[in-house]
Order: C-alpha cells, then sequence, then structure tokens
C-alpha cells in the first residue's frame, strides 16, 4: 500500500529540470499516511526532495512519530528504479525518526529495505548537543 501511494505521488513530481520524478509515502506511528514528491526549482540548491516533502507535511500537520517511508524514482515516463534517500533527507529523517525507522526502495520488481540506522549510521541529533 505505501509503495503505490509512493509510485502516485510520483506522477504529481514537479521536476521540469532533472525530469527525475521521486515520489515517497510517509507512515506515521498513528497509521496515517502523509505522500510527497520532489518540487524543483529553476535556482537548483532550492529543490525539495519528495522525502521532506512528506515529512515536513506531516510535522506541519502535528505528526512527530513514524514508522516507515517508500520512496519510488524513475525517469519521466521510463521505469521504476531504486532511489535511495539523499544525505540531507536522511538527516532531516533523523530529526523524527528512530534508528529502526524502515526504508522501502523498489524498482517495481524487487523492493530493499533498510533501517535509517543502516543509512545513516553514527548520526550527529539532539543527543549530540
Ligand atoms: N530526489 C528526491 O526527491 N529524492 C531523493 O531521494 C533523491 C533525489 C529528487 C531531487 C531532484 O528533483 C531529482 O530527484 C534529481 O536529483
Amino acid at each position: 500500500m505505501l509503495i503505490k501511494k509512493a509510485y502516485e505521488a510520483s506522477e504529481r513530481a514537479y521536476a521540469p529540470y532533472s525530469e527525475f520524478c521521486v515520489g515517497a509515502a510517509l507512515l506515521t506511528a498513528s497509521g496515517r499516511v502523509f505522500t510527497g514528491c520532489n518540487v524543483e526549482n529553476a535556482s537548483y540548491g532550492a529543490t525539495n526532495c519528495a522525502e521532506r516533502t512528506a515529512l515536513f507535511k506531516a510535522v506541519s500537520e502535528g505528526e512527530r512519530a513514524f514508522s516507515a517511508i517508500a520512496v519510488v524514482g524513475r525517469k519521466r515516463g521510463g521505469e521504476e528504479q531504486l532511489c535511495p534517500p539523499c544525505g540531507i533527507c536522511r538527516q532531516v529523517l533523523a530529526e523524527f525518526c528512530n534508528k529502526d525507522f524502515l526504508i522501502l526502495l523498489t524498482n517495481g520488481k524487487e523492493t530493499e529495505r533498510y533501517t535509517l540506522e543502516e543509512l545513516l549510521p553514527h548520526s550527529f541529533d539532539r543527543e549530540n548537543i
């Protein structure tokens, strides 16, 4: 279900520069799902990734605890491909998600599962301050 919603979100990507469409579906601890897509910008650097779009939507709606995220990427009109979250998204996820938070990546045929700890080991977070 989460992967299907991530794919649907990728169809709403605003990606006129890279033509790389990403969708994410974030599951809250309370069972709600928030989706997000990448939103690019002519300045490039102001681009927001799909994962952060989903997370910021959820946090701005009052959610603070999360269980899992599914991510789907594909060139516009192309096949799905594994799309690991970028470093900035991993760091932003670590602000709200525990080490056992689940990250699902799929290319439509096979799905890879990682914990946040696996993708961002030895992270800098609030415990370090
Ligand atoms: N992108 C995401 O949305 N999530 C990722 O995990 C990796 C990259 C977006 C950013 C940009 O719009 C496009 O993919 C190409 O980098």
